[in-house]
C-alpha cells in the first residue's frame, strides 16, 4: 500500500505545470495478472519554463518497465524511476519531444478500485482523481489537458468488447485469438477523464438525435443478460440529453455515448469523456428487482454523469480545490432536472431531508470544511456532502439573487468563456458578476467559510402602527482552523400570511433589501419593517429552503400548526410539521430520560391524520409529511448528550400515538388506494406506493400485529412494496415467525442477485437494538457477503452505522469496536472505502459520557494501529481533533 507522507496540498501553492502534455497515445495490451501499458506523451516546454528543468511525472504503486526519448533509451543516470513517481533529471533542452514509458500493471490484485482493476472479470479503470498514475506516470492532475488516442488489444473470447474514450476509428484481428480496437477522443481532457472498459458484456443499444440533427449511438453495457434492466437507465439518458438542450442550449459532441455497469465501484458513478462508468446499482432497474428509490436516483446519476460532459468535461477544474466548481454545480443541474421530471415540491423536500441528514452534520462537526476547501492531505476524503451538496445550494442561491434569466444568461457566458480551460470559482463567480452587474464578493463568503449559518429571528406585531417586525441576527459558528466568520449574504425567502391562508403584501418595506419574495440578509443584525399590515400575519420564512441555514425562532405551536395546514408554499407546509414533529420528539425526550411517559399535543396528531387524507395534496407529498424526523434528525436536534436508546423510545411513542389516534382513517386510506394495473416507476405511481406503505407501518404499529405487513410480503408484484413489507416484518415483528419466514423466502429468491441481496443486508443491519451487533458479524459471514464489495459494506456496515442508532451505538462500546475492527480490515484492501466508512463516527462528541468515551476508545484503536492509509489516518484524526 502507499505510503503515507502526510504531506499537506494547498490551494495557494498551485502553479501551472512547467511542461505540457498535447498528445497522449496508450496502448494496453490486457491480461489480468501481467497487463503492459505503453505511453506515448508529446511533451512541450512552456515558453517561461528554463530549458533543463527536470520533469518530474506523477506516478502511484508503478512499476517502471522502460523510458525512451524520441525512440532513444535512456541511461541510468538520466532518470529515476520510483513506484510513486518518474523523473527526468534533464529533460531535452528542446521545445517539444516525445516520451515513451512502459509499465506493467497487475488489475487483478487491485481492490483499490482505482485505476486499472477487474471487477467481475471485466477490466474497468476510475481515474478520478488520481487513478490514472496508477496506469503511467503522467501530470496527473487537472490543469494538465491533452488529446487521447488509446488502443486496447485482448483475447477476443474473454474481451468481444474493447471501449475507451471517444469515438472508436480502427479496430481488427489479431494472431493467437487476440483483437484490438483504437479510439480517439477529439476533446483535449484532463487524465481524471480517462476510462476504458474491455471485457464480456451484453449491450443495449439506442440512438439520440441531437437539436441541430447529429446523431448519436447509445449503448448501455451490463451484464449479460441483464439488458432488459437497463432499459430505464437509457430513457433517463435520453431525457437528460433533450433536456440539457431544452434547459441549457448544450448539446452532445461525440458520435457515441457509452455507459458501461460495474458490480465494483467506490462510488456513484464517473463522468469520463464519452465513457460513463456506473456502480451497476445505478443502472439495472426493473419492478421486480428495484424500489421506486432506485428508479429516482438511476434517473438522477444518470443526469448527473451525461451533464457533466459540459459542467466538468468540457470546462473542468484547475485543481481539486475548485472540485465543487464542477460538483456543485452539476448536482444543482441534476436537481433542477429531476425537479423538472417529478414533482418540484416533493423533489425539493427530499433534498433538504438529505441536506439536512448528511451536510448539516458534517459542517457541524470535526469534518466541516468549506464548499471550496484550502487545504487536503487526501482529495478522495473531499467528495463530500460540503462539496455536492452545499456546493449545489449555492448555485442555488446565486439562482435565487440574480433571478433565472440572468442566471442562465451568467451560465451562457460561463460555457462561453471557458470552454476548453481548467477553471476556477472565482472565473465562476465572476461571470454572474458581469451579466448581472451584482457585487457577489459577499456572497461568495459561501465557498470559502465553513459552517452552516444560523439565522435568530424573533418576530413583533404592532396593530397600532400596522407594522410587523422582525429583529434578525445572524451567526456563524466556528469550524476547525476557523474561528472567527465574517457575515454573509443570506437570502431568506418568505411570506406573510393572512388569516386565510393567502399572502399578504406590505406596502413597503425598510430594513433589509426584500425583493421578490427574499429578504437579503447581509449584516449581522437587521431589524425589518414591513408596513400596511392589517393584522397579525404568520411568517413562513425560508420557503423553498432559499439558503442552507438553521432559523432559530419562537413560534408558537399554533402558528406552526397554521402553516402546516394553510401555507401556500408546499415546502412551508412540510417544513412547519415537520419541526412541530421535531420538538415534540425533543419533549419526548426529555420525558424518557426523566423516566416520564411521553405525552403528545392532540392538535398535532389530528393534523397528521388530517394531512393523510388531504386528497388535494398528492400523495407523495402526503408520504413525505407522516414520515417522522429519524433517529439521527432527532439526536442533531438535540445536540448534546445524545442517548439513542431514550431517542428511539420517544420516537416510537410519538409514532404509536399518531398511530393509534388514526388508525381508522389510515385503514380507509391504505383499502381505498387500489394498486392494481401495470407497474410504472414514474413519480405519480411511486407517490401512491410511498404513501401506502407510510401507512402500512402506521396500522402495523396500531393493529399490534404483522398480518397487514405479512399479506404486503405475500402479495406484493414490485420490490418497492415487498421490500417495505419486509422492512416492517424485520424492525416490528422480530418474534413473528412470518418475519423469519419473509427474510427466508426472500433469500431464496433472490440470493443469487447481489443488488437485490443488498436490500435484505441492509433491512437487518437497521434492526433496532442490542442485539444488532451480534446479527451484523453473523452476516459477515453470509455466503454472499464479501467486505471486498463495497455495495455490499454500504449495504451492511453502512447502513448498520448511520442508521441504525440503538444498534451501533451501544453503551458496552460492542458496536464501535466491531466496526472499528471491520474497518481496519477494509482499509487494508480499499482505503477509500475504509475512509468513507469512518466518518459515521463524526458526531460522537455529542454523544452522553459512556458512549462518548466508548467512541473515544475505538477510534483510537484505529488512531493507533499500524499500516492505516492515508486515506484513514486523515478522518480519524481530524475526527478526534
Ligand atoms: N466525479 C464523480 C461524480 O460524478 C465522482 C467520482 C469520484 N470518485 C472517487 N473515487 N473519488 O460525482
Ligand atoms: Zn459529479
Amino acid at each position: 500500500m502507499r505510503q503515507d507522507t502526510g504531506q499537506v496540498f494547498r490551494i495557494e501553492d498551485y502553479r501551472p505545470t512547467d511542461y505540457i502534455i498535447s498528445h497522449t497515445r496508450l496502448d494496453f495490451i490486457l491480461s489480468p495478472h501481467e497487463t503492459v501499458v505503453t505511453a506515448e506523451l508529446d511533451i512541450q516546454r512552456r515558453a517561461s519554463t528554463p530549458a533543463g528543468t527536470p520533469l518530474v511525472l506523477d506516478g502511484d504503486e508503478l512499476e517502471c518497465v522502460s523510458v525512451e526519448i524520441d525512440g532513444e533509451s535512456l541511461p541510468e543516470a538520466a532518470f529515476e524511476a520510483t513506484p510513486q513517481k518518474l523523473t527526468l533529471h534533464e529533460p531535452p533542452s528542446k521545445a517539444k519531444f516525445t516520451l515513451r514509458i512502459v509499465t506493467r500493471l497487475d488489475p487483478s490484485s487491485n481492490s483499490t478500485l482505482m485505476g486499472l482493476y477487474l471487477s467481475s472479470g471485466v477490466y474497468c479503470t476510475q481515474c478520478e482523481p488520481e487513478g490514472f498514475r496508477r496506469i503511467t506516470y503522467f501530470l496527473d492532475r487537472p490543469d494538465v489537458l491533452s488529446i487521447y488516442t488509446v488502443r486496447v488489444e485482448a483475447p477476443e473470447q474473454t474481451a468481444p468488447v474493447l471501449l475507451a474514450n471517444g469515438n472508436m476509428i480502427e479496430s481488427g484481428k489479431l494472431d493467437g485469438g487476440k483483437h484490438y480496437a483504437v479510439w480517439h477522443d477529439p476533446f483535449p481532457k484532463p487524465s481524471y477523464l480517462f476510462a476504458l472498459v474491455a471485457g464480456d458484456l451484453g449491450m443495449l443499444r439506442d440512438e439520440f438525435v441531437t437539436s441541430s440533427g447529429h446523431k448519436v449511438d447509445l449503448g448501455i453495457y451490463v451484464e449479460h443478460g441483464k439488458e432488459s434492466r437497463a432499459t430505464y437507465a437509457m430513457d433517463a439518458l435520453k431525457r437528460s440529453m433533450k433536456w440539457d438542450e431544452e434547459v441549457y442550449g448544450l448539446e452532445y459532441d461525440l458520435d457515441v455515448f457509452n455507459i458501461v455497469a460495474v458490480s465494483d465501484f467506490n462510488m456513484g458513478a464517473m463522468e469520463n469523456k464519452g465513457l460513463n462508468i456506473f456502480n451497476d446499482k445505478y443502472v439495472l432497474a426493473d419492478e421486480t428487482t428495484a424500489t421506486d428509490a432506485d428508479f429516482a436516483n438511476i434517473e438522477a446519476i444518470i443526469a448527473h454523469e451525461y451533464f457533466h460532459n459540459w459542467t466538468g468535461n468540457r470546462i473542468t477544474c484547475r485543481d481539486w480545490f475548485q472540485l465543487c466548481l464542477k460538483e456543485g454545480l452539476t448536482v444543482f443541474r441534476d436537481h433542477e432536472f429531476s425537479a423538472d421530471q417529478r414533482s418540484r415540491a416533493v423533489k425539493r423536500i427530499a433534498e433538504v431531508r438529505t441536506l439536512r441528514a448528511h451536510q448539516f452534520p458534517e459542517d457541524q462537526g470535526p469534518l466541516a470544511h468549506p464548499v471550496r476547501p484550502r487545504r487536503y492531505r487526501e482529495i478522495n476524503n473531499f467528495y463530500t456532502s460540503t462539496v455536492y451538496e452545499k456546493g449545489s445550494e449555492v448555485v442555488r442561491m446565486i439562482r435565487t439573487i440574480l433571478g433565472p434569466d440572468k442566471f442562465r444568461e451568467g451560465m451562457d457566458l460561463y460555457i462561453q468563456r471557458h470552454d476548453g480551460d481548467a477553471a476556477t470559482i472565482e472565473d465562476f463567480i465572476k461571470v454572474f458578476e458581469e451579466v448581472s452587474g451584482t457585487d457577489l464578493s459577499q456572497f461568495s463568503l459561501w465557498y470559502h467559510q465553513a459552517g452552516t449559518p444560523n439565522v435568530a429571528i424573533s418576530a413583533s406585531y404592532d396593530p397600532a402602527k400596522q407594522t410587523f417586525t422582525l429583529d434578525i441576527e445572524q451567526s456563524v459558528p466556528p469550524t476547525p482552523s476557523e474561528t472567527r466568520k465574517r457575515p454573509m449574504h443570506i437570502p431568506l425567502a418568505f411570506g406573510l400570511i393572512g388569516p386565510d391562508g393567502g399572502d399578504i403584501k406590505p406596502s413597503a418595506t425598510d430594513g433589509a433589501t426584500v425583493a421578490n419574495g427574499v429578504i437579503h440578509i447581509k449584516k449581522r443584525k437587521h431589524t425589518v419593517h414591513f408596513h400596511g399590515i392589517a393584522s397579525r400575519p404568520v411568517l413562513s420564512i425560508n420557503r423553498g429552503f432559499s439558503a442552507p441555514v438553521t432559523i432559530a425562532m419562537e413560534q408558537s405551536a399554533e402558528d406552526l400548526l397554521f402553516l402546516a395546514r394553510k401555507d401556500s408554499d408546499l415546502f412551508g407546509r412540510w417544513q412547519a410539521l415537520s419541526l412541530l414533529f421535531t420538538e415534540a420528539l425533543v419533549q419526548a425526550f426529555r420525558a424518557v430520560r426523566g423516566q416520564k411517559t411521553p405525552v403528545f399535543d392532540e392538535g398535532l396528531i389530528r393534523a397528521a391524520g388530517e394531512i393523510a387524507a388531504d386528497t388535494a395534496l398528492e400523495p407523495a407529498f402526503r408520504a413525505l409529511a407522516l414520515t417522522l424526523p429519524s433517529e439521527a434528525d432527532i439526536a442533531r436536534d438535540i445536540g448534546a448528550n445524545i442517548d439513542p436508546a431514550a431517542i428511539h423510545i420517544a420516537r416510537e411513542a410519538l409514532l404509536k400515538a399518531i398511530a393509534a389516534s388514526n388508525a381508522e382513517g389510515f385503514a380507509e386510506i391504505f383499502d381505498a388506494m387500489n394498486l392494481e394495473g401495470p407497474f410504472r416507476p414514474d413519480a405519480d405511481s411511486a407517490g401512491q406506493r410511498a404513501l401506502r406503505n407510510t401507512l402500512l407501518d402506521y396500522l402495523s404499529v396500531a393493529d399490534g400485529n404483522a398480518d397487514r405487513a405479512a399479506t404486503q410480503y405475500r402479495t406484493a408484484s414490485n420490490m418497492t412494496d415487498k421490500s417495505a413489507a419486509l422492512a416492517i416484518l424485520a424492525h416490528r415483528f422480530a418474534e413473528d415467525q412470518r418475519s423469519a419466514d419473509a427474510l427466508a423466502d426472500f433469500e431464496r429468491k433472490f440470493g443469487s442477485d447481489p443488488l437485490v441481496m443488498d436490500k435484505w443486508y441492509q433491512i437487518q443491519a437497521t434492526i433496532p437494538g442490542t442485539a444488532a451487533v451480534d446479527r451484523v458479524k453473523a452476516l459477515t459471514q453470509h455466503k454472499g457477503f464479501s467486505l471486498s464489495n463495497p455495495n455490499r459494506v454500504r449495504a451492511l456496515i453502512g447502513s448498520y452505522s448511520s442508521m441504525n442508532q440503538t444498534g451501533f451505538h451501544q453503551e458496552d462500546g460492542s458496536g464501535y469496536r466491531f466496526f472499528a475492527e471491520t474497518i481496519l480490515q477494509i482499509d487494508k484492501g480499499n482505503p477509500q472505502l475504509a475512509a468513507r466508512l469512518a466518518t459515521a463516527m463524526r458526531s460522537w462528541r455529542s454523544l452522553e459520557p459512556v458512549r462518548r468515551e466508548a467512541a473515544r476508545e475505538a477510534l483510537t484503536i484505529i488512531a493507533t494501529s499500524k499500516n492505516v492509509s492515508t486515506d484513514l489516518r486523515d478522518i480519524i484524526e481530524r475526527t478526534l481533533a
